[in-house]
């Protein structure tokens, strides 16, 4: 017989509480050495990233031998990472460019500062995109997909890349969330045509605010490094002489970060192992936990060897037994809800990106949607990806931090298998 439910008047199954953390794995894992590298740049005095001694420069060396790739520019946050990634790759107006309906409104609104358009996709038990309907959202104006790995878990990238492959589009890996995350033994972001890291307070690390864009095909590195800075040509002429850059400079924004996220990121940048050493153990020990289910299913991970391992997610039968699954956990000690809590405004669920669902612009002369070179015309609507927010509404998700360890994990797994006996 089940055991009687926390919510029914039962003792929870948790008894030692699970531990919250405000921030990301990076955040937490801030010490003496992060204060030490940043105070040094302050007692220098040297905050400007040209400088022979560059920590910056040092971050995208160092990240460019962790991840595998050539050419790697370190910028001011992710959003920016993305946007040069996309003007790297020659994406502009007139373009149409493929994004899941669950990731970050970024994902979506750096396509747009790009000059292009954002075509959303569904997402499917991976919670990435769907490689079915990426490919069906394909349109003559297609230029660029992006894959965005999200909470950790890498997308179905082997079928994505080949809707890419056999329709000549190009690859944006949005890693923002997958940082240090492999896929088939090489790390997430080195498969497609560029990569892009977040380094904002709650990703796996962290400068506090930063992002990375990197490629093999230094063209692509020549145009993020323009899109990066107005001012490239002048700070990085040396260079720019000596290859024999083929990229013609043109006016851009201003992304350019300063030592003082260079001097953290290098930090942080070598506890990358031990962070996801410790989130992967503690999924391992859920995983191990979890008895056979009933009334559920574990979200599809491609590659689970890859996975960083900072978060698990549940996919219940329908929305209303979700509804009772999370009320049920939460009692038990495992706070939780599904993944769409309607009311609640999630900036990474399609239906919340009222900016680019409304098609707002900075001046009506600037909208991306009406632009001359535009040919195509995208309705949107909130529920014009039906499957995403089904998937959505059954999802319940839990997060792995650094102050957990492997007992809490299995606590959790025990939760869920007392609700599951019960309600499954
Ligand atoms: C999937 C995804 N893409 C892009 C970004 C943008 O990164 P940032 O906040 O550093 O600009 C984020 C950050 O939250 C993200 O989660």
């Amino acid at each position: 017989m089940a055991e009687r439910l926390a919510i029914e008047g039962g003792a929870p199954a948790i008894t030692d509480p699970i531990p919250a953390q405000g921030g990301g794995p990076g955040a937490n894992v801030i010490d003496e050495q992060e204060i030490a590298a940043v105070t040094e740049m302050l007692r220098k005095r040297q905050l400007f990233r040209f400088n022979p001694e560059s920590k910056v420069r040092t971050f995208e060396r160092n990240a460019c031998a962790r991840i595998g790739v050539r050419h790697a520019l370190m910028v001011n946050s992710g959003t920016s990472a993305l946007i040069c990634g996309l003007i790297g790759l020659g994406i502009g107006p007139g373009d149409e460019v493929i994004v899941p309906g669950y990731t970050y409104i970024a994902t979506a609104a750096a396509v747009v500062a790009a000059g292009a358009v954002p075509v959303i996709a569904e997402i499917d038990d991976s919670l990435g995109m769907s490689p079915e309907d990426c490919e069906a959202k394909i349109t003559p104006r297609t230029k660029a997909i992006i894959p965005v790995h999200m909470q950790g878990v890498p997308a179905r990238l082997e079928a994505l890349l080949d809707v890419a492959r056999r329709h000549h589009l190009k690859v944006l890996e949005d890693c923002a969330q997958c940082l240090g995350g492999e896929y088939k033994g090489r790390m997430t972001g080195s498969w497609g045509d560029a990569g892009a890291w977040s380094l904002n307070y709650f990703k796996i690390l962290t400068c506090g605010e930063g992002g990375l864009i990197f490629s093999d095909d230094y063209v692509v590195y020549e145009r993020a490094c323009f899109a990066s800075d107005p001012a490239m040509p002048m700070w990085m002429r040396e260079t720019i002489a000596t290859e024999g850059w083929e990229t013609k400079p043109f006016s851009a924004q201003c992304y350019r970060p300063s030592e003082l996220l260079g001097a953290m990121a290098c930090v942080q940048l070598g506890k990358l192992d031990a962070i996801l050493a410790h989130t992967r153990a503690l999924k391992r020990a859920f995983l191990c936990a979890l008895e056979e289910p009933k009334g559920y299913r574990l979200q599809h991970v491609d590659d689970p060897a890859g996975d960083c391992g900072i978060s698990g997610t549940i996919l219940i039968q329908d929305p209303a037994m979700a509804q009772r699954y999370g009320e049920a956990l939460s009692a038990e000690g495992l706070h939780c809800g599904t993944a769409h809590n309607d009311g609640f405004p999630d900036r990474h669920i399609y239906r919340y990106w009222d900016s680019i669902l409304d098609k707002n612009a900075h001046h009506p002369s600037a909208s991306v949607w009406s632009h001359a070179a535009y040919e195509g015309e995208i309705v949107y609507s909130r529920e014009m990806c039906p499957r995403t927010m089904d998937i959505l509404n059954r999802a319940i998700r839990f997060g792995f931090n650094m102050a957990m360890t492997e007992e809490h994990a299995k606590q959790m797994a025990k939760a869920i298998n007392k609700v599951d006996a019960a309600l499954g």
